[in-house]
This record gives structure tokens, C-alpha cells and sequence, in this order.
């Protein structure tokens, strides 16, 4: 069955319990803001983009989604059934049915939605609230069944009181609502709470009242339903989603040392027999090949690295890496840089904005920025591109097969072209033209006998 929907997001609240300058919801796990997870799911459950509801720091969260949604502004923050109060214009309108979400349950799956929506349909129900049974269900809300077990009530935490704090089966604030029961049960709403707000988990209640049924689906997946209050809760919906993403890539044949210590985005693509050590962390849209070991300690942003390529404690940023290449220990490559086949970027060296051409070598010390290297191209240790000039920067082409000499300094812009030597220790500061030797330093003089001389000198003035 196929019901398409509304959705309607609860993203205003303050989020005090975090403790936070930031919005709530644009705190990240696996290095997404918690939104993102449950946009991604209401995006698949939904052909039209949903209605977030937002107003503590509103802007952060406008900015983020831009077009994705469309957004309504909660300027007073009464509680959720204010929240949802306050999406009703968008609501009046349609018929069938609304899903509604709290921005702060990030690990909700489009399936566990379907399904809801599938029972609210199937069965009939004025509403459906999913929920899950937790062995520690404390600051959730329970759900209180009726003596058939049918849903009478949700009680909150803070207004629980005897038997009710046993109750393990908490709400999941998501629910699937008739649009004509919702809008019959937001109409007598009070604050007779210990928060003095609307919940919306009272609207249920109306629903009753006014001779509907509500129905309860029981989710067996309960990390799904894990609510971000508190940073304890960002913790541990951080670890659980990463066991998961873990246990997908490991699935697809994937070596994680300790995958407990193994940190990877949502969007990253690893091919089969690469071995990742621990203390690695890939972020955004990462694509590793196949065969490539990751020693401990890379951080990966956003960047391709092709199959058979080895690094180690180093940083890559949006940049790619092709085949059988090897990185670090500690090189960091930042933006803009194309290092090709079968290259190596040693200990301590910064590239940056820079192709590297197939089989190069730039192995130790060295920072090459802004530049153009050729193929088998061999960059001694400590070379720098001096790109910038004060105002601004410049371009480095070395040429293939090149040697650039230990110590050497390339005042851009300049052009070393193919098949040249530059000796070590040399400011380079004019073009070389291919096959040249280009020596730039002040020639050597060995002044025999100085040592013994000093020495006679020296005795003469303490005598
Ligand atoms: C809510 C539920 C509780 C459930 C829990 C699951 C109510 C009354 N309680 O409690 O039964 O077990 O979620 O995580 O609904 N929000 C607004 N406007 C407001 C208040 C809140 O948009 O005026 C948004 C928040 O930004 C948040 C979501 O609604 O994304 C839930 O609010 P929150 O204050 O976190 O409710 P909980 O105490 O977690
Ligand atoms: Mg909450």
C-alpha cells in the first residue's frame, strides 16, 4: 500500500536540556546535523516537502533546509500541541493523512513510517502513535493502555506518578494522524501539566474522547526512537548509528580493526578488502576504492581516493587521489588537489590546489601549493612553492621528469619545464627551459688551514 502524505516536523523548541548556543537539532551525529536524518526520512516517505515548525533559532534551521521545506514560524513555544496548532493553515486545506515528527528523533527509518501509516490506513485509526518498549524509560513519555490494552492515554515523565514510572513502552512523538481527527482534537487543548504546556500526546486523548480510536504501533527497533535532549542522548544516537553504518560496510566486506573506534559519514562509499585501523574518521560525500588501507588517524572530507591507496595519520580535503597512491604519515592535502597513479605524499608535506602527475614523488617536508607537477617528477625534501607574493597567489608548473633538488624555493609564478635539474639549496626565480640545470646559489669556498689558524689566534689573546 502506498499512502502519500503530509509530513510536519516540531523543530521550535529551545532544547535547554542541551545546554547549548546552537539550535538543537543542528547539533551532528555521523556528521549531519540531527535534522538532516529526519528530512532524509520524511523525504522518502513523501512526494511533497514537509512543514517544518520552527522558532528557536528558526534561522539556523531556514538557512540548512532552504527549499527542501516549507516553514512555519512558532513565535511562542507552548509545547508541542502549540507547535502543531500553529501548522494548521497548512493542514485545513487537505484531506488523508499527516505524519507528524519531532526534528529530535534522528534515527527514525522510512520503513518504521510506512508501516505506521500502512496500520493508520488498514485500521481505520483516527491516529496512530508509535512507540517503543525501553528497559530505561525515564524522561520519555508512557503510554497508558486501557484494561482491553487498547491506547487510553500518554502520561509525561514529569507529571508520572506511581505505577506509571514502571511503564517501559514510551511514545515516540511521531505519529500518523487523520487530518479531520487531528484538527477535531487540537480544538480543546489545555495546560493542566507540570510544564504548563499543549502536548500534543493530549490531542490522542481528544481523539478518544470524540469517539475515534487511536491505535499503537510497537516498534522492536528502539535505538530508531532515541530522542536527543540531553548530550548523553546525542552520544548515544551517535554510536548507534555508527555500529549500523559500520555493520553495512563490514557487510559488504569491509575491515574495520575496531570498529568501535571507526568513524564514518552516512555518505561514504568504501570498496570491498580495505582495511581501516582505528581512530579514522570519513566525512561527507568520502568514495574509497577497493584494497586501500587506512592506517590509524586520517580524517577524509569529501574526496575520492582510489583503489590500492595507502594512508596514514594524514588529512584530505576535497580532493582526489587516484590508484596505488600512498599518503603520510602526517601530509595533509587540502582542497583543489589531484594527485594521480601510483604517487607519494610523505611525512609533513602540505599540498594544496595542486596536481601531482602519475608516479611523482614529493616525499618529505615540503609545502606545494597552487601548482602544476608532471609525471615522474621526483620534489627533494623541504621544497617549498612560494605562492604568495602579499597580494596574491601564483601559479608553480614543474614539468615532467623533473628533479627538484633538496632546499629549493619556486618563486611563482614560474615554469620549470620538462626533463630539468634544479640543484638543491636554490631560489629559483626565472623560467628553466627543458633539459637545463638551474643552479641558484652562492658558490662554495673552503678556506684550508682555518681551524689550526683560529686556534694560534686564540691562544695569543689569552696569553
Ligand atoms: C516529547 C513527547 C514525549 C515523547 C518524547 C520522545 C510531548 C508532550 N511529549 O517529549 O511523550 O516520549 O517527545 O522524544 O509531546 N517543539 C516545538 N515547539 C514547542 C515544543 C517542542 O516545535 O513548543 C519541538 C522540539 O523542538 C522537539 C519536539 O518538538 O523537536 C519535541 O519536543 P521536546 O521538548 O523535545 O519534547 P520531549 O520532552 O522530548
Ligand atoms: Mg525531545
Amino acid at each position: 500500500m502506498h499512502t502519500d502524505v503530509t509530513v510536519l516536523i516540531m523543530a521550535a523548541g529551545e532544547g535547554t536540556r542541551m545546554k547549548s548556543d546552537m539550535c538543537k537539532v543542528m547539533h551532528r551525529i555521523c556528521d549531519y546535523p540531527v535534522i538532516e536524518y529526519v528530512m532524509r526520512a520524511s523525504e522518502r516517505i513523501s512526494s511533497s516537502p514537509p512543514v517544518v515548525i520552527v522558532g528557536h533559532k528558526a534561522e539556523e534551521i531556514e538557512q540548512y533546509l532552504g527549499e527542501r521545506a516549507v516553514f512555519v514560524r512558532q513565535l511562542q513555544r507552548l509545547g508541542t500541541g502549540h507547535a502543531v496548532m500553529t501548522a494548521e493553515g497548512h493542514l485545513k486545506h487537505r484531506d488523508g493523512y499527516v505524519v507528524v515528527l519531532a526534528g529530535d528523533v534522528p534515527l527514525i527509518s522510512a520503513e518504521t513510517l510506512r508501516g505506521m501509516v500502512d496500520y493508520c490506513v488498514s485500521g481505520g485509526f483516527g491516529a496512530v502513535a508509535l512507540t517503543a518498549l525501553l528497559d530505561d524509560p525515564k524522561g520519555y513519555g508512557r503510554i497508558v493502555r486501557n484494561i482491553n490494552g487498547d491506547f487510553e492515554r500518554v502520561v509525561e515523565h514529569k507529571d508520572a506518578s506511581g505505577f506509571e514510572f514502571e511503564i517501559k513502552e514510551v511514545n515516540a512523538s511521531m505519529y500518523c494522524f487523520n487530518v479531520g481527527a487531528l484538527l477535531d482534537g487540537l480544538q480543546k487543548m489545555d495546560k493542566a501539566n507540570a510544564q504548563g504546556e499543549y502536548y500534543l500526546t493530549d490531542v490522542l486523548s481528544n481523539i478518544v474522547a470524540n469517539g475515534d480510536s487511536v491505535g499503537v504501533l510497537t516498534t522492536e527497533y528502539s535505538d530508531e526512537i532515541i530522542g536527543i535532549n540531553t548530550r548523553m542522548q546525542l552520544a548515544q544516537a551517535q554510536r548507534s548509528l555508527q555500529a549500523k553504518i559500520n555493520e553495512f560496510h563490514m557487510d559488504n566486506g569491509v575491515t574495520l580493526i575496531d570498529p568501535d573506534n571507526t568513524y564514518i559519514g552516512i555518505d561514504v562509499v568504501i570498496g570491498r578488502d580495505t582495511i581501516i585501523y582505528p581512530g579514522n574518521v570519513l566525512e561527507g560525500r568520502v568514495i574509497i576504492g577497493e584494497k586501500c588501507v587506512l592506517y590509524p588517524n586520517n580524517r577524509i572530507v569529501s574526496s575520492k581516493i582510489d583503489k590500492g591507496c595507502v594512508l596514514q595519520s594524514s588529512v584530505v580535503s576535497e580532493s582526489f587521489i587516484e590508484a596505488e597512491s600512498s599518503i603520510g604519515p602526517c601530509a595533509h592535502i587540502r582542497p583543489g588537489s589531484f594527485i594521480g597513479r601510483h604517487v607519494k605524499i610523505g611525512n609533513f608535506v602540505e599540498v594544496k590546489n595542486c596536481t601531482v602527475g602519475d608516479n611523482s614523488k614529493v616525499s618529505h617536508l615540503s609545502y606545494v601549493g597552487d601548482g602544476q607537477i608532471g609525471k615522474d617528477v621526483n620534489v627533494g625534501c623541504g621544497v617549498v612553492f612560494v605562492n604568495y607574493d602579499g597580494e596574491k597567489k601564483n601559479k608553480t608548473f614543474v614539468g615532467d621528469r623533473s628533479f627538484i633538488g633538496c632546499n629549493v624555493n619556486l618563486i611563482a609564478p614560474i615554469t620549470v619545464e620538462d626533463d630539468t635539474y634544479v640543484a638543491a639549496g636554490s631560489t629559483i626565480t626565472h623560467d628553466v627551459p627543458r633539459g637545463n640545470l638551474a643552479i641558484a646559489r652562492e658558490r662554495q669556498v673552503n678556506k684550508q688551514g682555518w681551524i689550526e689558524k683560529r686556534k694560534t689566534q686564540n691562544k695569543g689573546a689569552e696569553d
